[in-house]
């Protein structure tokens, strides 16, 4: 049996109180999810809850989860909620794990290099400047709606370029928000419940299959002339990259049905979390004027009155604290893996084939790790201040399966936040109380919001 660091007696993991015969702690996590993966850091550091009769050993310490994500990590697989991903989103890097894991993630990292983050840059400053150039001084803009369009063109139009292209872009914007709602759903719900001929089934199911149609239109293209032109106009979207990479330790190349899988995959995990973020820091600016005033000092002093261009990025490090803060406040719910084997996690036994899982969210608004943690605070990461130890925060995951987007995250973002900050204040529609609605990252219920031009 692997053991992670503990002296003492080794014991089964506490039972989170209120478990109900057959529903386990269903209600509760129905009821109130958030509140409650925040409660269970109360009960331990390793403790068992029931979602109906399927037991989950939740971590609630930063260093029982680094074990598992990175000491430990080849001692785990990914667990059940991917596995309920898999028939939809195929078997893309988001949803695998081992040696074909690996393997995939080795072909797909080139394309989220330093030097392609750069030419995906332009593309966002583009379209950073055409949301932020659309809106009427006074006129309410949804800043949900606003900021999913603009992840959502962000990564197609990383994944695609090229004209033949368009038709496939615009499915995405149709397809994509429907398979993302629908997905959390069938996640947590049971596999029988999939085949059900009811309404939310059937959108979802077409929805995805129109998305993985489009996708094997636009590779099929790819695949003849568009070939032969991509190469010509050295282009570098995802797809020309995963169709003509090679896995430098075996000479393999990708099938187009992987090529095809791995743009679902990279769709889906680096649409809805970038949108969410990205909401959530204009109503942390609209809720904090000094901090406002802050971002637009910075942002006029290293933009000024032009167009965003990627090479400010790197000079707005107020901005950067800003977005690292809504980040921790604001942070993926939960994510699972699965024992292979028997292990001890903190003095905790946990069998072979056990489900466990970790929550950035909760332990990101852990008191013990975070001081005041409801405070939006952005000078929790200047230069100097006693910043909190690495593995405490862990918006992005760690080890293999960290977030391969972080990068791609990090421009997307801050090139929208100081594209908007160039031209407006933005002020809290009047009237709106905005809660948080759960979701994989918890989104705002509704955020609207009124542009006032700056200039
Ligand atoms: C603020 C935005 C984002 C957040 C908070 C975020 C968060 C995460 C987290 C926590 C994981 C690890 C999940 C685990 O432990 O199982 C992850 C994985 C992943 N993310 Fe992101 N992500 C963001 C943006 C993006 C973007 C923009 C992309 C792509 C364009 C992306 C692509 C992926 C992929 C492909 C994985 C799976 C990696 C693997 O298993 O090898 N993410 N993300």
């Amino acid at each position: 049996m692997e053991q992670t660091k503990h002296t003492g007696p080794v014991v089964n993991a506490p039972v989170v109180p209120g478990r109900l015969p057959l529903l386990g702690h269903a209600l509760q996590l129905w009821r109130r999810p958030i509140a409650f993966l925040e409660s269970l850091r109360d009960h331990g550091e390793v403790v068992r809850l029931d979602i109906g009769t399927w037991p989950v050993h939740v971590l609630t310490s930063p260093d029982h989860v680094h074990a598992v994500l990175v000491q430990q990590a080849q001692r785990f697989g990914r667990g059940r909620v991917f596995d309920r991903l898999r028939p939809m989103f195929g078997n893309g890097i988001v949803t695998t794990d081992g040696e074909f894991h690996r393997k995939q993630r080795r072909m797909i990292q080139p394309a989220f290099h330093r030097s392609h983050i750069a030419g995906y840059a332009e593309v966002m400053c583009r379209q950073a400047e055409a949301m932020s150039t659309s809106w009427t001084a006074g006129r309410e803009v949804s800043m949900v709606t606003e900021t999913r369009q603009y992840a959502l063109s962000s990564v197609a139009e990383m994944i695609f370029s090229g004209d033949l292209s368009r038709p496939a872009v615009a499915e995405v914007h149709r397809s994509l928000p429907v398979v993302l709602e629908g997905m959390l759903l069938r996640a947590v719900m049971p596999k029988s419940l999939d085949r059900l001929p009811i309404p939310l089934n059937r959108r979802f199911d077409t929805a995805a299959a129109r998305l993985r149609q489009i996708i094997d239109q636009v590779i099929a293209q790819y695949g003849t002339a568009e070939a032969d032109r991509a190469a010509q106009e050295g282009r570098h979207d995802l797809l020309s990259l995963l169709l003509s990479s090679v896995d430098a330790e075996t000479g393999a190349t990708m099938s187009a049905e992987q090529v095809r899988d791995e743009a679902i995959a990279i769709m889906f995990a680096g649409t809805e979390t970038s949108a969410t973020t990205l909401a959530w820091i204009f109503h942390e600016l609209g809720r904090h004027p000094e901090v406002e005033r802050r971002v637009h000092a910075e942002v006029d002093a290293v933009v000024g009155d032009r167009p965003v261009r990627p090479t400010d990025l790197c000079e707005l490090t107020y901005t950067n604290r800003v977005f690292q803060e809504a980040l921790r406040l604001h942070s993926p719910l939960l994510f699972t893996r699965r024992a292979l084997g028997p292990v001890t996690i903190g003095g905790v036994s946990i069998p072979a084939g056990a489900e466990i899982a970790y929550s950035p969210y909760a332990l990101h608004r852990d008191p013990a790790l975070f001081p005041d943690p409801t405070v939006f605070d952005p000078d929790r990461w200047r230069e100097g201040a006693e910043r909190p130890r690495d593995h405490r925060y862990v918006p992005f995951g760690a080890g293999q399966h960290k977030c391969i987007g972080d990068s791609f995250a990090v421009a997307e973002i801050l090139t929208a936040v100081a594209s908007v900050a160039s031209r407006w204040h933005l002020t809290p529609a009047p009237g709106v109380t905005v809660r948080e609605v759960p979701a994989g990252i918890p989104q705002p219920s509704e955020l609207p919001m009124i542009p006032v031009a700056r200039r």
